[in-house]
């Protein structure tokens, strides 16, 4: 289903200090990293505006209607990207290129839950860990009900304007619905997928060899 003014940014300008190098470009089922994401965006989105490390803006990006430079943190990364929309845009698909099995009805399920009235959705998965807060000395502070928590993934999707204005202050997160919930913006989760694993440690990589390993559909 073709997306009217809905735009991906993806972002793959991270250094991968945890991983050793810059994972996105590592192979996994035959492809990149950066490639099986941008790919996927592609299915549901117009355009895709992919973000990549300076020296990387040789690097060859195929399905990219645009690449840009990325920043230092992954909110200047996110900047970046929404700087190069276009104008009309109406939806914005926020990606991390280091999540490249994320399921097709992903993207689907995040699109609709803005277009059904949320400034913003992500995918969320129930948390299966017990989570505590802890001070700097080791001492727990609280611990957290986990049945009111979610680990949330990406793709996350937003109203292009709930997102602009949640970054025009600058501020850094490592998830830009963090920033829109900040000044009141009312996101959704919806159900995330356990296979949409983020290459994070090689590892991870064993699990998404195999689950990339035929092609995704
Ligand atoms: N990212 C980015 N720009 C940054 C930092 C991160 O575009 N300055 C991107 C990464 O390329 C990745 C996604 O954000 O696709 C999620 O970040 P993460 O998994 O933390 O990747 P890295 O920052 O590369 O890894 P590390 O934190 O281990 O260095
Ligand atoms: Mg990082």
């Amino acid at each position: 289903v073709p997306c009217v003014s809905v735009w991906a940014v993806v972002v793959a300008a991270g250094a991968g200090e945890r991983f050793g190098r810059p994972k996105q470009l590592e192979l996994v089922g035959g492809r990149r990293v950066v490639d099986w994401a941008v790919s996927a965006a592609r299915r549901w989105c117009e355009g895709v505006v992919v973000v990549v490390a300076p020296h990387e803006l040789g690097v060859d990006i195929d399905g990219a209607d645009a690449v840009v430079a990325g920043g230092r943190e992954r909110s200047d990364s996110v900047r970046a990207g929404l700087a190069a929309l276009p104008e009309g845009v109406e939806i914005v698909v926020v990606h991390d290129a280091a999540r490249p099995a994320a399921p097709d009805g992903l993207f689907g399920a995040v699109i609709a839950a803005v277009r059904d009235g949320a400034d913003g959705a992500v995918p969320g998965l129930p948390v299966t860990d017990t989570i505590k807060v802890v001070a700097h000395d080791g001492t727990v502070e609280q611990t957290l009900d986990r049945h009111r928590l979610v680990a949330v993934q990406t793709p996350q999707a937003f109203r292009v304007d709930a997102l602009r204005g949640a970054h025009a202050g600058g501020g850094d997160a490592t998830d830009d619905a963090a920033l829109v919930e900040g000044r009141g913006g009312r996101v959704v989760v919806v159900a995330g997928d356990p296979a949409n694993v983020k290459l994070t440690v090689p590892s991870d990589l064993a699990a998404l060899d195999a689950a990339l390993a035929g092609g995704r559909d």
